[in-house]
C-alpha cells in the first residue's frame, strides 16, 4: 500500500512538473462556469479524465500525519484524510479535518483552533442560530487553515448513555437532534467548507464498534436513528455522508445496500458522496456496488482492484463515473473550487471565545436548584472550590474529536496531545469564580482526599465541587457513575456543608447517588474554551440558565433498555481520570447487538415504561419560572398557538417543547418531540408562541410499503417544559 501511494504521488509530481497537459488557465475551462449547475460541471470535468483520474479521485491517500512515518504528498494539510485534486483541470485537492467540536490537529501545525462546546451541549441550548454558529467557527476556523472538507457532523442518537461518542452527538430524540447536527452542518457550508455527517449508522457504542453486528427492525431504524440523518441531510445538505465501521443486519454499514443505495440514495436522493470511515471499507465490488463511493484513508479497495474491476467490465464505467459525479458536484456545490480556502491567515481567538462561551452559556443545564442559586455575592465570605483540576482548566472529550489547548495541556504543559489522555483547556473555573466574588475569600482543594475537601468545605460559606468524566471515541463508560472517588468526594462535601453546589464537566449523563444532599447541581458538559467564565457567569446570575437536556438521565443502568453494553468486556482502570472504560478492541470476535427496543429508548423508553428517570429529557432550571396557557391546535396547519408568560423576577430565555402521542392504533405508548420553540422574555411578559409539527415526527413506517405513513385519527398534544412537565393538552384529528 505504501509503494502504491508513493507510486502515486510520484506520478502525480512528475505530472505537474512536466506539464503535461497547458497550465490550467490557458486552457478554456467550462466547468469553471459558476453559472452551470454543480451536476452540469461535474460532468464536464469528468468528460475530461483519464481512467486513473477518476479512480484517484475516489480514494484518500493513506493514513499521512494520522500515523507516524507514513508518506505525505507535499501538498498535505495535515488533517485525517486528502483526495488527490487534479491540478491540470483546476481541481483541488480535498483536504479533510476531524472537526467535531473544533478543528483537530493543531499542535502538529502550530495552529490554533477553538474548542466549541461539546455537540450534545450545543443541543441542550435547543438554539438554530447557535447550532448555526457552531458550524459557522468551524467553518471559517478550517478556511483559515487550508482545508476544505469538514468531517464532523456526528447524529449517531443516544441509544444507549454510555457511549463513548455521546458528546459528539446531539442526542437521543432524530428531531432534535437531525435539526441541531443539520444547522451545524449549513454554518460550516456557508464558509463554503464542504460538511460531513456521521456514522451511517446505527454505530451506537463504541464497544466493539467494528466487529458489532447491530440487529433491528427496519421500522426502528426508521424512526431513530436513520430519521436523525435524513433531517439532518434535509437540512444540512451535506457534501457527504460518512458510513460506519459496524455491520447491520448482516452486512458491513460501508458495503450495505439496504443503508447506501435503498434508503440514503434511492429513498432519500442523497446526491453527495459516501465516504468509509477510515479502514471501514472491505471489499471492492460488493461496497462499490452497494453504494460506497470513496474510500479512506487509504486506497486498498478502491485504488488498482478498483481499476480492475472496471477494465474488467465486473464495474461498470458508469457506476465509476457518478462516484466522481458524486465527489466533483459536492465540491462545486459547496464552493470549494470557486472559493478555495485562504490560508496564510490566523484564525481570529477572540472571536472563537467569544463563540464558544455565548454557545456554553446556552448549553449548560441546571438540574437542580433549593434557592442557593444564583449565589449571592454580597452574603459570601468564603467559597470552597473543590475537584476536577478547576484551579487550572476544564475538560474536553477525545479521540479523533480532540482539539489541543492553546499553550498546551493545562494540567501538565509538557504533555502534547496524546490519544486516550485527558486534555484540560485553560479556561479555570476558579479564576472566573474570583473575578465575580471579588469581596471573598475562594479557596482551592484538589478534591483527591475528600476528607481534605470535607474540611475546607465546613469552614467555607458555600462549597462548589467540580467532577468530570472523560469520555473519548473507542470506548464506552462501563456504568453511569462518575469515575473515580468523585461520588465519595462530593457526599463529603454535601456532609461537611448543606450548601453545596456541583458542576458536571461530563461527556454523558451520570448517576447521583448524593442528589438529596446537595443544594445546587448544574450540568455544564465539556463546555468548550469558555467554560470557565460560562460557568461562573451561571453560577452568580450573570447569565440566566436555559439549556435543557437533550438526553435522560437514568437512576441506574438497571432501568435502560440493556443493563450492559452489548460485548462488555471491561479492562483494567488505566487512563489517568480514574475511570474505566471499555474499549473497542478491533480484535475481537464479532457479536450481535439487538436494538430490540427499536426506537423505544431515551424518553420513550422511560415514558412506556413508567419508569422515573433522574432527570427527564427536555428538562432544566431557570432562575425565573414560566407559565403556560391557552393552547388551540390548528390540525390543518398542523400548529400550536399558546401563550406563556414569564412569571418570575428575571428576563429569560424558555425552552417550550411540543410533544404528540399517535393514534391508539400505532400501539406507541409513548409522546414524540415534534417541535419546539425558544422564547425570549422579559421579567412578567407574556407572548404568544406558535408550533408546527414536523410531519417525520408525526409519521410512523411501514416496512410492508416501505414508506412513511400517516395515522388518520385523533393525535394528543402535548406542551411544556419538559418530556415530563405538560401542562396543556389537546386532541385534535389529523390526515
Ligand atoms: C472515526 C471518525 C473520524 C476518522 C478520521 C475514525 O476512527 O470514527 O469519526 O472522522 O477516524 O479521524
Amino acid at each position: 500500500m505504501k509503494l502504491h501511494l508513493i507510486i502515486g504521488v510520484a506520478v502525480f509530481l512528475l505530472a505537474q512538473a512536466v506539464g503535461v497537459p497547458a497550465p490550467a488557465a490557458e486552457q478554456p475551462q467550462p466547468w469553471m462556469n459558476a453559472s452551470l449547475t454543480p451536476d452540469q460541471r461535474a460532468d464536464l470535468v469528468i468528460a475530461q479524465l483519464a481512467l486513473d483520474e477518476k479512480i484517484q479521485l475516489v480514494h484518500g491517500i493513506g493514513w499521512g500525519p494520522l500515523r507516524p512515518g507514513e508518506p505525505v504528498p507535499p501538498d498535505n494539510n495535515g488533517g485525517a484524510g486528502q483526495i488527490l485534486g487534479i491540478a491540470r483541470l483546476g481541481i483541488p485537492s480535498v483536504q479533510q479535518a476531524d472537526s467535531a467540536v473544533g478543528v483537530r490537529s493543531g499542535a502538529e501545525q502550530s495552529r490554533y483552533a477553538t474548542l466549541l462546546p461539546s455537540v450534545l451541549g450545543a443541543a441542550s441550548s435547543w438554539d438554530l442560530a447557535a447550532a448555526h454558529l457552531y458550524g459557522d467557527v468551524l467553518g471559517r476556523e478550517l478556511r483559515a487553515q487550508g482545508y476544505n472538507q469538514s468531517i464532523g457532523g456526528g447524529v449517531n442518537l443516544a441509544r444507549d448513555p454510555r457511549n463513548g461518542r455521546l458528546f459528539e452527538y446531539a442526542g437521543e430524540d432524530p428531531l432534535l437532534a437531525g435539526t441541531m447536527v443539520g444547522h451545524v452542518i449549513r454554518g460550516v457550508q456557508d464558509n463554503h467548507i464542504m460538511s460531513d455527517i456521521k456514522h451511517y449508522a446505527l454505530n451506537d457504542q463504541e464497544t466493539g464498534r467494528a466487529v458489532v453486528d447491530v440487529q433491528i427492525s427496519h421500522k426502528g431504524a426508521r424512526e431513530s436513528d436513520l430519521l436523525a440523518f435524513e433531517l439532518g441531510i434535509r437540512i444540512g445538505q451535506p457534501a457527504s455522508v460518512m458510513c460506519s465501521y459496524n455491520k447491520v443486519l448482516g452486512s458491513w454499514a460501508c458495503e450495505n445496500e439496504w443503508l447506501l443505495n435503498h434508503v440514503l440514495k434511492d429513498a432519500w436522493k442523497f446526491p453527495g458522496f459516501v465516504v468509509s470511515d477510515w479502514d471501514g471499507t472491505h471489499s471492492t465490488d460488493k461496497a462499490v456496488m452497494a453504494g460506497l463511493d470513496v474510500q479512506m484513508p487509504g486506497e486498498e479497495f478502491l485504488g488498482e482492484p478498483l481499476k480492475q474491476a472496471v477494465s474488467a467490465g465486473r464495474i461498470p464505467m458508469r457506476r465509476l463515473d457518478d462516484m466522481v459525479h458524486r465527489v466533483l458536484r459536492s465540491m462545486f456545490s459547496a464552493g470549494v473550487v470557486d472559493h478555495p480556502p485562504t490560508p496564510r491567515r490566523v484564525v481570529d481567538p477572540f472571536k472563537g471565545l467569544e463563540d464558544a462561551q455565548h454557545i456554553a452559556e446556552e448549553s449548560i443545564v441546571l438540574l437542580k436548584n433549593d434557592g442557593i442559586l444564583p449565589l449571592n455575592v454580597a452574603a459570601v465570605r468564603v467559597i470552597a472550590v473543590i475537584g476536577a483540576h478547576a484551579d487550572v482548566g476544564i475538560l474536553s472529550g477525545g479521540g479523533s474529536a480532540q482539539v489541543d489547548a492553546p499553550g498546551g495541556n493545562a494540567i501538565d504543559l509538557t504533555r502534547p496531545t496524546q490519544w486516550g489522555k485527558p486534555v484540560y483547556f485553560p479556561s479555570a473555573p476558579l479564576r472566573y469564580i474570583r473575578e465575580h466574588a471579588r469581596g471573598a475569600q475562594v479557596h482551592f482543594d484538589s478534591g483527591s482526599d475528600p476528607a481534605a475537601a470535607a474540611s475546607l468545605a465546613k469552614a467555607a460559606d458555600i462549597a462548589i465541587v467540580f467532577a468530570d468524566q472523560y469520555m473519548s471515541e473507542a470506548g464506552d463508560a462501563p456504568t453511569l457513575s462518575l469515575p473515580g472517588r468523585q461520588n465519595e468526594l462530593i457526599a463529603a462535601v454535601a456532609a461537611a456543608n448543606s450548601r453545596t453546589v456541583v458542576v458536571l464537566i461530563t461527556g454523558n449523563p451520570v448517576t447521583m447517588p448524593w442528589i438529596d444532599q446537595v443544594a445546587g447541581v448544574m450540568e455544564a458538559w465539556y463546555p468548550g474554551v469558555g467554560g470557565g467564565q460560562a460557568i461562573a457567569n451561571l453560577l452568580f446570575g450573570t447569565i440566566v440558565p436555559s439549556g435543557k437536556l437533550p438526553i435522560t438521565f437514568a437512576k441506574s443502568e438497571a432501568d435502560l433498555p440493556h443493563r450492559q453494553i452489548f460485548g462488555a468486556a471491561p479492562r483494567a482502570a488505566k487512563d489517568d481520570s480514574g475511570g474505566n472504560w471499555l474499549e473497542d478492541n478491533q480484535k475481537r470476535q464479532r457479536f450481535p447487538a439487538d436494538y430490540n427496543e427499536g426506537a423505544r429508548f431515551g424518553y420513550k423508553w422511560f415514558d412506556s415504561e413508567e419508569k422515573q428517570p433522574l432527570f427527564p429529557f427536555g428538562y432544566g432550571l431557570s432562575y425565573t419560572t414560566f407559565t403556560y396557557s391557552d393552547m388551540h391546535v390548528d390540525p390543518k396547519a398542523r400548529t400550536a398557538t399558546f401563550t406563556i408568560a414569564n412569571s418570575g423576577p428575571r428576563s429569560a430565555t424558555e425552552i417550550a417543547q411540543l410533544y404528540v402521542a399517535l393514534p391508539s392504533r400505532s400501539g406507541e405508548r409513548f409522546r414524540r418531540l415534534a417541535g419546539w420553540q425558544r422564547v425570549v422574555l422579559d421579567a412578567g411578559e407574556h407572548k404568544t408562541v406558535a408550533v408546527t409539527m414536523e410531519p417525520l415526527a408525526l409519521a410512523v413506517f411501514d416496512e410492508k410499503k416501505d414508506a412513511w405513513e400517516w395515522l388518520h385519527g385523533r393525535y394528543k398534544v402535548f406542551v411544556g417544559g419538559s418530556s415530563r412537565s405538560l401542562p396543556l393538552q389537546a386532541e385534535v384529528t389529523l390526515y
